[in-house]
């Protein structure tokens, strides 16, 4: 699962920090500091929660079913 955001849509609403302050972290004038990255494991429904939680609507959760998954290094 992947998040993207648009940053220049951001208004500095911060309910998505509010929501999952690790995953939405806010740089020091309060607007989203990060446009995107992959949702750690476990943490999806904190991700949909605080992508839901914009008024804006400019973060996008997306499933990435396509993505090659990570091949164990063990043997
Ligand atoms: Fe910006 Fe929306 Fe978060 S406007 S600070 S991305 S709630």
């Amino acid at each position: 699962m992947k998040v993207l955001i648009d940053r220049s849509g951001c208004v500095g609403h911060a309910r998505c920090n509010n929501v999952a302050p690790a995953l939405y972290p806010l740089d020091d004038n309060g607007y989203i500091a990060s446009s995107g990255f992959s949702v750690p494991a476990g943490q999806e429904g904190l991700a949909q929660r605080g992508a839901r939680a914009c008024p804006e609507r400019i973060i996008e959760v997306r499933d990435s079913p396509a993505e090659p998954r990570q091949v164990s290094a063990e043997s």
